[in-house]
């Protein structure tokens, strides 16, 4: 069992501890909840803000899977079992009502809309529907059902190949970027994310071999979506054979019928149970000791079985919030009864996803922490409790100011509501909402803003014209971009050498494309193989550039600290180079276990990045960059330094991501509105290196992200020692700068 990373603890902490324990052994039984932190607040029913469900009681509800005695039964009987229960479920599911009708709408349109509640049965069983319907052609097309989410498209697939009895893999598989699960010969149904099936149009811009496309969380609104549907559009009138379903929550269905020439919608009712919807009294500070405090409150005081489902907004929160209620729960010990804490999050390992669709055993209670992804695209059973801060985090990208970084902003009405559902489809259920009521009907949006509308458009700018799509303003998209952030898309596209100077992609565009990355790491790539300054690193750059990928879960724990104390490195300049040290040392090491586990790496996250590196490797050599750099590698003689190579690589695909000393510390080079004031993070090698040597910070500083917490923080920097290179590289953006 994973170990969940410890966080200092202050005296402030222990106190609230000790009161929390108070709290929570002599709590009176109550029926309206009072939930008691770090301040004084309590929760009100409120009857007004009842979100009304009908209940449907003719149906059947979903066969209790939680036999725990099966150790009895041989082990043919267990299998049997299981068969017949799945069969059942799927029986049970609200979609398997209208299966017939469902079939005839979809055989009469060529485009549907389908839309129902969270657990109805849409992702599951739509597409088995269309595969025992014949629409494969015994196996010669394909059915593609697309997810915003990588874990969903996993966990789906997963469980699907189940209900099919097949392997993972065979008839029924999932592609996410760098992990493609399928067999060509053989998958009938691939559950893929919507940037999957977005890059197979330039390989097949027809999609001949799909019988069907499933555009599933439509509502969700990714940008990846929205481009897809565009396509989609354009592309259907000539595949008059090829059906389209799209499936939606029940939020803005009509958008999407409009959209596709007044499409019919198909609306499965769902079942859902009423659920109570309780808010705090007074705004609260602190959101995520909140949840915790909620989650022992509930545990304390509500009866068994009935699982918590907290929404936090990624995955450092739900890490916290995990350490803290295993430490209360330890503290607590055999006062309460058992909990189980359930993880899920995009970058959480396979093994342990499936955790928290395992049934609870009795006497006990699950409590999942979940991203958004809980809130429609993964249907949990057996929650009865929600607690929603009422957060999410989200990429938003200033286009004045160039600037893509990750926010936690307030979700919208339509979100929390959304989340209220997940405490109704078991039994009557309870939402707890850290904030008020207030707050829910004057400060909240009634609708999330779609991705397009907040993102930096480059990568999907460059795609359109590669793809043959020159008349940007008119393509068909749900919601226009503005024309500003289109014109810096362009700019940002011509800058990198994408474009030309007449906006027509370039050879080098059209390589950027082909890389299952960013156009700008592509760039970094391209260049670290041809240019005359940089030749013959492309080696180390790939392996940054797969290194990259999967920071988040890559040290154990406090990031490169532990790296550096258990001496991977002996002294490096930057994260980048920190990264490549890592890597090399685990490669010489025959990317040994051991070795891992000895510098506190994370094994399965360095497994991922030597297949992301295989994979980016392949693309160079299909691009013949390779070889290109192999004649390079030849010329540079002995012992030569190649860093300075490397920093040139990752200036030339970043000339917009430089921060420059200034009298008051770094500042972003933006155009126009003079910069932005930003610090190194602390756990970035710069950051430590610079404060142990007390070395003189270089004046310009280059990071791949921007994450706002306390202040405007970069992070994985490199110092970029010469100011020349930025003139080598990027001369028409740094020509003005020269002194
Ligand atoms: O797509 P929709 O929200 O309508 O429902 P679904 O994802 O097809 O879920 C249908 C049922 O399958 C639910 O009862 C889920 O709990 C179950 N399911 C599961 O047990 N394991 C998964 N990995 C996915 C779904
Ligand atoms: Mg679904």
């Amino acid at each position: 069992n994973r170990k969940s990373p410890k966080r200092e603890r202050t005296s402030k902490d222990k106190r609230w501890e000790e009161q929390q324990l108070k709290q929570a052994v002599q709590k009176p039984d109550v029926d309206e909840i009072q939930v008691e932190g770090s301040q004084d607040y309590d929760f009100v029913f409120d009857e007004d803000a009842l979100i009304e469900f009908t209940e449907v009681t003719d149906d059947v509800l979903p066969e209790e899977k939680g036999d725990y005695d099966t150790k009895l039964l041989e082990q043919l009987d267990k299998e049997q079992s299981r068969l017949q229960s799945i069969q059942s479920t799927r029986k049970s599911l609200p979609v398997y009502r209208y299966r017939q009708q469902l079939l005839d709408a979809i055989k009469e349109n060529q485009i549907l809309i389908v839309v129902g509640e969270t657990g109805s049965g849409k992702t599951t069983q739509l597409p088995q529907y269309l595969v025992e319907e014949g629409y494969t052609k015994n196996g010669t097309l394909q059915i593609a059902c697309t997810q915003p989410r990588r874990v969903a498209a996993m966990s789906v697939a997963a469980r699907v190949a189940d209900e099919m009895d097949v392997f993972l893999g065979k008839e029924v598989g999932y592609s996410i970027r760098f992990e493609d699960r399928t067999t060509p010969e053989k998958t009938v149904l691939k559950y893929m994310t919507d940037g999957m099936l977005l890059r197979e149009f330039l390989v097949d811009p027809e999609l001949s071999k799909y019988a069907c496309i499933m555009i599933d969380e439509a509502h969700e609104r990714t940008l990846a979506t929205d481009i897809l549907l565009g396509l989609l559009k354009d592309i259907l009138p000539h595949r008059k054979d090829l059906k389209l379903l799209i499936s939606s929550a029940t939020i803005n269905a009509v958008k999407f019928s409009k959209f596709f020439y007044d499409a019919p919608i198909f609306n499965v009712p769902g079942r859902r149970y009423p659920v109570d919807i309780h808010y705090t009294l007074q705004p609260e500070a602190n959101y995520l000791n909140a949840a915790v405090t909620t989650v022992f409150q509930i545990h304390t005081t509500q009866e068994l079985p009935g699982d918590i489902l907290v929404f936090l907004t990624g995955q450092e929160e739900i890490e916290t919030a995990q350490a803290n209620i295993e430490e209360i729960a330890n503290i607590l010990g055999s006062r309460v009864k058992p909990m189980i804490i359930a993880p899920i999050y995009a970058n959480l390992p396979q093994e342990q996803q499936s955790k928290i669709f395992q049934p609870t055993p009795q006497g006990c209670r699950k409590v999942v922490l979940a991203t958004n992804i809980a809130e429609t695209s993964l249907t949990i059973d057996g929650i009865k409790f929600v607690i929603d801060p009422g957060f999410v985090k989200e990429n938003s990208y200033v286009p004045s100011t160039g600037m893509s970084q990750l926010l936690t902003v307030p979700c919208s009405r339509a979100s929390v509501d959304q989340r209220a559902g997940r405490a109704g489809r078991v039994g009557p259920g309870k939402c707890f909402r850290l904030f008020t009521k207030w707050s829910y009907f004057h400060e909240l949006e009634p609708l999330p803003k779609p991705e397009i509308l907040r993102i930096n458009l480059s990568q999907v700018v460059l795609l359109l014209l590669s793809l043959g799509i020159t008349d940007l303003i008119n393509f068909p998209l749900l919601d226009k971009p503005s024309i500003p952030s289109l014109m810096k898309a362009l700019e940002n596209l011509y800058v990198l050498g994408a474009l030309n100077s007449k906006g027509t992609i370039t050879r080098l565009g059209r390589m950027m494309c082909e890389f299952p990355c960013e156009p700008e790491l592509g760039k970094v790539m391209h260049t670290a193989a041809t240019h005359e300054k940089c030749k013959g690193v492309l080696e180390d750059v790939v392996t940054i550039v797969a290194m990259l990928h999967e920071t988040a879960s890559l040290f154990a724990h406090n990031q490169n600290d532990n790296a550096r104390k258990s001496g991977i490195v002996g002294s490096v300049q930057s994260d980048h180079m920190l990264y490549l040290e890592t890597y090399n040392n685990w490669r010489d090491m025959d990317y040994s276990k051991s070795w891992c586990f000895d510098h506190k790496v994370q094994y399965k996250t360095m497994i991922r990045v030597r297949n992301i590196r295989d994979q980016l490797w392949g693309c160079c050599e299909k691009l013949g960059l390779v070889a290109m750099n192999e004649v390079a590698l030849k010329k540079i003689t002995g012992e030569a330094n190649l860093e300075p190579r490397i920093v040139r690589s990752f200036i030339s695909g970043f000339p917009m991501n430089i921060a420059q000393l200034g009298t008051s510390g770094y500042r972003t080079i933006g155009e126009q509105s003079g910069g932005v004031s930003v610090s190194i993070h602390p756990s970035s090698v710069v950051f430590q290196e610079m404060r142990k040597e007390m070395k003189k910070p270089t004046k310009f500083i280059l990071y791949q992200r921007l994450v706002l917490t306390s202040k405007e923080f970069m992070r994985d920097c490199m110092p970029i020692a010469r100011e020349e290179w930025l003139q080598e590289m990027v001369p028409h953006i740094f020509k003005s700068n020269k002194k």
